[in-house]
């Protein structure tokens, strides 16, 4: 039992390395919190998985970052976010924030005519769509499932000829609607920033959920009075595949090679109430 609640982690976790780019937003907005990082590399991607399969994996992962004793779970992964927010609410009992919301809303106060880049599950579950539209239905709303981007990010093509070239094919419907916002609807895509900007037209604005989900959880953190007031412990990565290959990955982010933990997650079995409620 952690005496002082501001000093524990705040646990962030996706498939893989996309939540780095949410882990680059709280050291830059919320420096002196320490880190938990897990990504499930064993079972990435998780976009081209079905909704059940990927709500069971959340679970697990909400599971051992309890264990883990973390102050607030970021989930830095919108297809998670898409899927299992219900869940998460309905089954934990901690503070949890997704990316779906702050990254509409940050949105819908760039542009009307706004872009969705995301994984098939993501777009399909037309959480982004839905979650614009309640906030201002004059908006209209084109979302992409761009499948080919996760993997390519996994295997460090960003610049291969071949990212550019699928790229191309995601972003042109969305250019021939006149789009004058994008939403990064997986945190992967940030990542693609050079090859994504040099395709789009200037005056397109590209919204990066992180940065409001970020400022998002310091403004809760402030609220429970969660705020470490001390500095922060170095950042704790695991990872449910190989760890080499996870460090040999980030580093070109994290500007460091991070030491990796590799994990086995506790099978979880499905509470009473999710059964309840699923059928
Ligand atoms: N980076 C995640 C997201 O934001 C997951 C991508 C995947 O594994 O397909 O959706």
């Amino acid at each position: 039992m952690t005496t002082d609640s501001g000093q524990q982690r705040i646990g962030i976790f996706d498939s893989g390395v996309g939540g780095l780019t949410v882990l680059r937003e709280l050291y830059r907005q919320l420096p002196n919190e320490s880190i938990l990082y897990f990504g499930d590399t064993a079972r990435l991607p998780y976009g081209t998985r079905g909704a059940a399969e990927i709500v069971q994996f959340v679970r697990e992962i909400m599971a051992w970052l309890v264990e883990q004793d973390v102050k607030m779970v970021i989930m830095a992964c919108n297809t998670s976010s898409a899927l299992a927010m219900e869940m998460v609410q309905a089954e934990f009992d901690i503070p949890v924030l997704g990316v779906i919301l702050p990254g509409a809303q940050a949105a819908v106060h760039q542009g009307k005519r706004i872009g969705v880049i995301a994984t098939p599950a993501t777009a399909a579950s037309n959480a982004y769509r839905n979650a614009i539209l309640e906030m201002d239905n004059s908006c209209l709303v084109w979302q992409v499932s761009c499948p080919a981007f996760v993997p390519l990010v996994e295997q460090n093509r960003i610049y291969d000829p071949y990212t550019y070239e699928v790229a191309r094919e995601y972003l042109a419907p969305l250019i021939q609607q006149r789009i004058d916002t994008l939403i990064y609807g997986c945190t992967h895509y940030p990542l693609l920033a050079p090859v994504l900007r040099s395709l789009l037209p200037v005056g397109v604005q590209l919204i990066d959920p992180a940065v409001r989900v970020v400022a998002a959880a310091a403004q809760e953190l402030e609220l429970l009075g969660l705020r470490n007031a001390g500095t922060a412990l170095p950042t704790r990565f695991c990872v449910s595949g190989p760890p080499q290959q996870f460090a040999e990955l980030s580093v070109q982010w994290l500007g460091c090679t991070p030491a990796v933990e590799k994990i086995s997650l506790p099978a979880v079995v499905r509470s009473p109430v999710s059964i309840e409620s699923a059928e």
